[in-house]
């Protein structure tokens, strides 16, 4: 792995642990709760490839990928990615909790799942083998029935009434003490994000792929006619082979 921007040099694999695991400064900075999102993308900007996004990857990204999940407070999906991806219970290997006992971390991160409609299968590995109760942030108008069923295996909070408050959402984190916020997705949350303002860093991984055909990009929602595109600065970039990892974050006010 080679660090292309700032200060060009090449990483061994603990100096590449080092510099993903360190409190960026901006971070460090930030007297709010600190949003970053993780995507890969093909150059010619799909998101996917057959419906997820394991092709794009390799074992680089898987890497950088397990690092940048490593800090995290709290991981916050939405509910696609989580039916798309199937994701597990347990999201750390054991180096990486110990790594996080030794700093002051809880050893594992819950997951919180973004979902309106609460068509979430409670009998999932994500409920019924984590490690730490999940967390859903649903909307006031979600079924009862499908509430309390996932009641049983998560805490149910409300995080809107009609649709989504993005605000209300990093409020109610970083009240139970999670303001280092990490989402891996998928477009539709990082569009709501971003639509809010409220996207502090996104990690983009570009893979040197070619996909064509109809997949969507990282982002996609509503947005309003006249609404300005928010400007990203770049804090960094990484090269493994062909693929490039890509550090943007929110400039500062
Ligand atoms: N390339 C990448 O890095 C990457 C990363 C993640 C995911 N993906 C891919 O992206 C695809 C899924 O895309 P997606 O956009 O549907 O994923 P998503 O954002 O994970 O999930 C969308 C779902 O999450 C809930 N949700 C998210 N934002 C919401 C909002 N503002 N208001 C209410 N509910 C909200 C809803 O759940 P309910 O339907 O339950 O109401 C909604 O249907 C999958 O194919 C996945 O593999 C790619």
């Amino acid at each position: 792995m080679e660090r292309i921007f700032p200060d060009p040099e090449m990483l061994s694999s603990a100096a590449l642990e080092h510099e993903l695991l360190a409190a960026a400064p901006e971070h460090r900075r930030s007297n709010r709760p600190w949003v970053s999102f993780n995507f890969i993308a093909s150059i010619d900007g799909a998101a996917t490839v057959d419906g997820r996004s394991g092709q794009l990857g390799n074992p680089w990204d898987l890497r950088v990928f397990s690092l940048l999940r490593q800090t995290a407070d709290v991981i916050l999906v939405g509910a696609q990615t989580v039916r798309a991806e199937g994701y597990g219970g347990e999201l750390l290997g054991a180096e990486a909790q110990a790594w996080r006992s030794d700093n002051w971390l809880d050893p594992h991160p819950p997951l919180a799942i973004v979902s309106g409609s609460l068509n979430l299968d409670p009998g999932l590995e994500v409920f019924t083998q984590a490690p730490v109760r999940p967390l859903v942030l649903t909307l006031a108008g979600a079924p009862q029935e499908r509430r309390e069923a996932l009641s049983q295996v998560s805490d149910v909070v409300n995080v809107g009434e009609a649709s989504l408050d993005v605000d209300r959402l990093v409020d109610e984190l970083a009240g139970r003490g999670y303001r280092n916020i990490h989402s891996e997705g998928g477009p539709t949350l990082l569009g709501s994000f971003a639509a809010a303002g409220r996207v502090d860093e996104l990690n983009l991984t570009v893979s040197p792929l070619l996909v064509g055909g109809d997949a969507g990009r990282i982002a996609h929602g509503s947005h309003g006619e006249g609404e300005a595109a928010r400007s990203m600065e770049l804090a960094r970039v990484l090269k493994a082979d062909s693929m490039l990892f890509l550090r943007y974050v929110r400039p500062a006010q």
